[in-house]
């Protein structure tokens, strides 16, 4: 009644920025995203009939309250699938650059849906493991998979899961994420993103942006054409940013830093090195490039923000049984 399973975190070139069913997690638009293989999580779960309740142990600590419900909460829907009736002992490691860094939702739940799956004995298809990492977080659908992975939005829990455009990604695509501001953010993607579904005027533009960008982004995909894969993310991101400002009331995730970070990588695509930039739900950057490019960048970024802040990262593989 044991397992442990390491997942990838993925950062999305084509946005998931909102629900339409919040209990069932159903997204409002398909996403696609790369997983990377810098960044993951390392989860073992433990089914154990002597415990009274879950034991959570994230990091070395033991999990704060708001965590362990949400973990727990994930583990009963498990225990519900699969008939379970013991708590589980679950320890689970983050391997990011810095604390908190680019910690994400995405890689944690991911890995505790297979290794509360195995754990159980059971040894579903990755699709369905996606369709129950969907019930965690959200981006945590396409982390059961690696390299490019389209979330289908779909119209029930059967019909919305991830499936792998490409999991083997070796045409050059690279990221370098810079770490700005590593705090826990203020507005969280849940939030966030319920806010501007109820008050962004934007938002039925938005899924039409969405649409057509699905379109592109997998023709791009298909010439193995990383400018045009940047070209696209970053347009899309600057599309769901806008969003945010356009809420009421208005909010934004980005800092001075961001904004900084952003004319630089425009700066070196005016003097012809192709690099676009994506943001998420916080202030930190993410650069899309080919590799062929990794020292320019590398180097125009560390003398702004410094070596230490900056992470590259490369495609990385799916949820895999440690
Ligand atoms: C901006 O998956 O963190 O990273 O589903 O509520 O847990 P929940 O949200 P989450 O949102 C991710 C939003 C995003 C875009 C993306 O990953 O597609």
């Amino acid at each position: 009644m044991k397992a442990t399973a390491r997942a990838h975190t993925n950062i999305a070139l084509v946005k998931y920025w909102g629900k339409k069913d919040l209990k069932l997690m159903l997204p409002q638009t398909d996403s696609l995203s790369l997983t990377l293989d810098r960044f993951y999580t390392t989860t073992k779960v433990e089914f154990d009939p002597t415990l009274k309740s879950d034991q959570i142990q994230i990091d070395g600590q033991i999990a704060k309250p708001k965590v362990a419900k949400r973990v727990s909460d994930f583990l009963t829907l498990v225990r519900e699938r699969y008939q379970v009736s013991d708590f589980a002992h679950v320890t689970s490691i983050n391997n990011v650059p810095m604390a908190a860094g680019l910690a994400s939702s995405a890689s944690a739940f991911a890995a505790l849906a297979a290794a509360a799956t195995w754990a159980s004995g059971h040894h579903p298809t990755r699709q369905d493991l996606s369709r129950l990492a969907r019930m965690g977080s959200g981006s945590a659908t396409r982390s059961i998979f690696g390299g490019l992975v389209q979330w289908h939005a779909g119209v029930d829990d059967a019909t919305s899961f991830a499936e792998p455009i490409e999991e083997s990604v070796d045409f050059g695509l690279e990221m370098i994420a810079i770490l700005i501001d590593t705090r826990e953010k203020k507005v969280s993607s849940r939030g966030g993103m319920q806010h501007v579904v109820e008050t962004s005027p934007y938002y039925p533009a938005w899924r039409e942006v969405v649409k057509a960008d699905m379109a592109k982004i997998k023709m791009a995909i298909a010439k193995h054409d990383v400018n045009e894969i940047g070209h696209i993310a970053q347009t899309n991101a600057l599309r769901m940013h806008a969003l945010n400002l356009a809420a009421d009331p208005g909010f934004t995730y980005f800092n001075s830093q961001t904004l900084a970070a952003m004319a630089t990588i425009d700066n070196l695509h005016e003097c012809g090195v192709n690099c676009y930039y994506t943001m998420d739900a916080g202030p930190n950057v993410k650069v899309i490039y080919d590799q062929a490019d990794r020292e320019t960048i590398f180097n125009t970024l560390a003398a702004q923000f410094g070596a230490d802040h900056l992470a590259v990262a490369k495609p990385g593989p799916g949820v895999e049984e440690l």
